[in-house]
């Protein structure tokens, strides 16, 4: 038996966190969805500064799922105004902060002037040289794999890309996540037991970590024992 505290693997360079909760968070205080979300967001800020602080390159969190737009259209709204209120701020704090920040999925289905302020923390986020913030939103991870297939496909259609030269880094490269380093660990919260579609091909040898405890109650302890679980674990990714 290995003595207990033996750490195995390095610290993550890349943890992405599915923020699963909010809306019983709420529920359960007797407020609306919304206000589990506002909560949310707040947690969000707190552990993105802290995952910084311990030195991550990389956080990609779930923020909204291609299913999450079947929710009553008063809910979206809500998570679309959060998202705008995070965005106006990272202009002002993220060169400070030393945050570059990143969207993975459908901008096209993003609200305009979200679009608008995603454009501007794409243009300071190449003036920095820091951890990398991504956020999915309008994210599936059965999309991202089809959409990459279809980019592959045309430029294999316009005499760019020939198919046997589609191996693992070419189409690594077609994702939206190209250039982030190799996912290492899924926290997932709120006590559910899957992946609801979230960076599928990333998390083929990533660590799953799960807890019951609701996001917008997730501590920056919390998030120092899912890392500190990570560290424990043996990663031989598919070897002895
Ligand atoms: C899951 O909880 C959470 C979401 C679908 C939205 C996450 C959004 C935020 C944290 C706020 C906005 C984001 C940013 C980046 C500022 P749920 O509603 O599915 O909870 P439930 O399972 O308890 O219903």
């Amino acid at each position: 038996m290995r003595p207990t505290g033996a750490q195995d693997c390095p610290p993550p360079r890349h943890v992405a966190i599915i923020m699963d909760g909010n809306g019983r968070w709420a529920e359960a205080r007797g407020r609306p969805r919304r206000a589990g979300h506002v909560a949310g967001s707040e947690t969000f800020r707190t552990i993105a500064t802290h995952a910084k602080n311990r030195g991550l390159a990389a956080l990609t969190v779930y923020a909204f799922s291609t299913e999450n737009r079947q929710r009553p259209p008063a809910e979206i709204r809500g998570i679309f105004v959060l998202l705008e209120k995070y965005l106006r701020e990272a202009v002002d704090s993220m060169e400070r902060d030393g945050i570059r920040l990143r969207f993975l999925g459908d901008r096209d289905a993003m609200p305009p002037a979200a679009r608008r302020l995603a454009e501007q923390t794409d243009l300071i986020s190449q003036r920095i040289d820091g951890m990398t913030v991504s956020v999915a939103f309008h994210y599936g991870g059965q999309d991202e794999i089809l959409r990459a297939a279809r980019l592959l496909a045309e430029r294999c259609r316009e005499g760019k890309l020939a198919p046997p030269d589609i191996d693992h880094a070419c189409f690594e490269q077609a994702l939206y996540t190209a250039g982030l380093p190799p996912l290492d660990l899924l926290i997932r919260l709120g006590g559910e037991l899957r992946l609801s579609n979230f960076l599928l091909w990333q998390a083929a040898y990533a660590e799953l970590y799960f807890s019951d405890i609701l996001w917008p109650d997730f501590t920056t302890a919390d998030f120092d024992a899912a890392l500190a679980a990570y560290q424990n674990r043996r990663r031989r990714f598919g070897g002895v």
